[in-house]
C-alpha cells in the first residue's frame, strides 16, 4: 500500500517537474522559401531556417514537406532543399503548394514543431493541353506512342527522358526523332535505351506554351496469344509474356461458363499458364488482359477479343431416362392398368370365387384322392376308433356334417 503510495506521489512530482521544465516553446518556422526549376519536370525547393539561442546541444532538426493534393504523404529531410518531379497532368491548376515546417527530434523533443510555411510554385512557361488521347504500346526497345493534336496549326515537339530527380535523368532528356502520321493521328517512337523500360516522362512544347506528363497511365501492353487446351476436367490457357520486365506481368481472366459469369482470376506474376475447371456441357467465353504487379510501374493491356472454347450441351441422356422418364411410364401403365381392370372386370375376372368353396372342394377331391392312393402303398391295420366328425361352414352359413 506505501509503495503504491509513494510510487503514485513519485510519477505526480516528476510529470510537475516535466511540465515546468518544459518549454512547450514553438520551433521558428522555415523562412526565405525559393524554387528553381531544374528542368521541366523537375523543381528545386529551398529554404533557409534560423536556429533559436536557447536550443539545448544533440538537438536534432528534421524538416516536413507535403504537396497539397499529393496523396503519397509527406517527406522529412534533414537538408534546407529538397528536388521533386512535377508534371501537368498532376495538377488542377498552373501552380503547385508546398508547406514545410520544422520539427524537433532529440534532447529537444520537448520542443514544438514550427507552424507551417508555404510556397506556390508556377510553371516555367504557361502550359495547356496540345495533346488528346496520348497513348502507347510498349515493346522490349521502346514505346509506339501516338496522339490527335488539339489544335493541328501548332507544331509541338516532344521530348522525353525516365521520370524521376536523380542528375542522371534530368541530363538525359532526348527528343523525338521518328515522328509519323496516320489518320488524324500524329505518333512518335520512343526508344527505350536497353530496354530498360522505366515510367516515362514527356514534355511537348512551343515556343511559348509547354506540358509535361507521364505514361504510365496511357501506356498498353500488346496481348499476346491465347492457346487452350484441354486434358480432362480443365483447360490450360497458355500464352508466350513479354519478353521484359517479366517479373511484373500478371493476367487477369474473366469468363462465363455456360453463360454464368465466374469470378475474375489473376494469376500470380511472371506465370504463362492458367488452369480452369472444365465441363464438356459447357460454352466457355473467355476474356483476359495483361497488368503489372503492385511493385512495378502500372501498366495494362486492354480487354482481349471474347475466346470461345467448347459449346453447350445437353447432359448425358441416360441418366434422364432412368431416373425421370421410366416411372413416369411405369406409373402411367399402372393408372391405366387400373383403369382398364376396373372397366372390364367382368370380362378379366367374372366372379370371385369363394375362399370357402375352394377349400371346401380341396378338402374332399383330398380325401378321396388319399383313399386311393394311400390304399395301394401302405394299408394300415384297421384300429378300433371312434368315428370323428367333421363340421364344414356353408356358404349360407348352415352347418352340415359329415361322418
Ligand atoms: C537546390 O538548391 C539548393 C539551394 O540553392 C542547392 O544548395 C542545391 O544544391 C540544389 N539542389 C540541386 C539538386 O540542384
Ligand atoms: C541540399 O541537399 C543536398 C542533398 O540532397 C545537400 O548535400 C546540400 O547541402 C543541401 N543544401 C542545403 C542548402 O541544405
Ligand atoms: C491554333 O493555333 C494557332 C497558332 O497558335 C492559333 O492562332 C489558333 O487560334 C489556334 N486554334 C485554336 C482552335 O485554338
Amino acid at each position: 500500500m506505501t509503495f503504491t503510495w509513494e510510487f503514485f506521489a513519485l510519477s505526480i512530482c516528476s510529470a510537475l517537474a516535466t511540465v515546468l521544465h518544459c518549454h512547450a516553446d514553438h520551433l521558428p518556422p522555415p523562412t526565405n522559401l525559393s524554387y528553381e526549376w531544374l528542368d521541366p519536370f523537375t523543381v528545386n525547393v529551398s529554404w533557409s531556417w534560423q536556429k533559436p539561442s536557447n536550443l539545448p546541444e544533440g538537438c536534432d532538426i528534421k524538416y516536413e514537406s507535403g504537396r497539397k493534393g499529393d496523396d503519397k504523404g509527406n517527406r522529412r529531410t534533414e537538408w534546407r532543399n529538397f528536388t521533386d518531379t512535377l508534371v501537368t497532368e498532376e495538377m488542377g491548376s498552373d501552380e503547385w503548394t508546398y508547406t514545410i515546417c520544422a520539427l524537433c527530434f532529440g534532447s529537444c523533443a520537448d520542443w514544438n514543431g514550427s507552424t507551417d510555411a508555404s510556397i506556390t510554385i508556377g510553371s516555367s512557361k504557361p502550359r495547356a493541353k496540345m495533346m488528346d488521347d496520348f497513348r502507347c504500346v510498349i515493346d522490349p526497345k521502346g514505346m509506339d506512342c501516338s496522339w490527335i493534336p488539339v489544335n493541328t496549326s501548332l507544331d509541338p515537339k516532344l521530348s522525353y527522358r525516365s521520370c524521376g530527380t536523380s542528375e542522371e535523368f534530368i541530363n538525359n532528356l532526348k527528343d523525338c526523332r521518328q515522328y509519323y502520321s496516320s489518320g488524324i493521328r500524329r505518333g512518335c517512337y520512343l526508344e527505350v535505351p536497353g530496354g530498360n523500360f522505366q515510367d516515362i516522362c514527356i514534355l511537348v512544347e512551343t515556343e511559348t506554351i509547354e506540358s509535361t506528363f507521364r505514361t504510365s497511365n496511357t501506356s498498353l501492353v500488346p496481348l499476346p496469344k491465347l492457346n487452350i487446351t484441354r486434358e480432362k476436367h480443365h483447360l490450360y490457357l497458355s500464352w508466350m509474356t513479354p519478353e521484359f520486365k517479366n517479373s511484373c506481368w500478371k493476367y487477369q481472366f474473366n469468363y462465363t461458363q455456360c453463360n454464368q459469369p465466374i469470378r475474375q482470376q489473376e494469376t500470380s506474376k511472371g506465370v504463362s499458364t492458367h488452369r480452369i475447371p472444365y465441363d464438356e456441357h459447357c460454352l466457355y467465353e473467355i476474356q483476359f488482359r495483361v497488368v503489372t504487379d503492385e511493385s512495378c510501374i502500372p501498366i495494362k493491356s486492354n480487354w482481349s477479343e471474347v475466346v470461345i472454347y467448347g459449346a453447350n450441351r445437353p447432359r448425358d441422356g441416360t441418366l434422364t431416362v432412368v431416373t425421370i422418364i421410366i416411372p413416369i411410364i411405369l406409373f402411367v401403365a399402372v393408372i391405366l392398368s387400373c383403369y382398364c381392370f376396373r372397366k372390364h372386370s367382368n370380362i378379366l375376372c367374372p366372379t370371385i370365387p369363394d375362399p370357402s368353396a375352394i377349400f371346401k372342394e380341396m378338402m374332399m377331391n383330398g380325401n378321396k384322392e388319399l383313399m386311393t392312393t394311400a390304399g395301394s402303398l401302405y394299408t394300415p391295420v384297421p384300429e378300433p376308433i371312434e368315428p370323428c366328425k367333421i363340421a364344414l361352414v356353408t356358404e349360407n352359413g348352415v352347418l352340415q356334417q359329415t361322418s
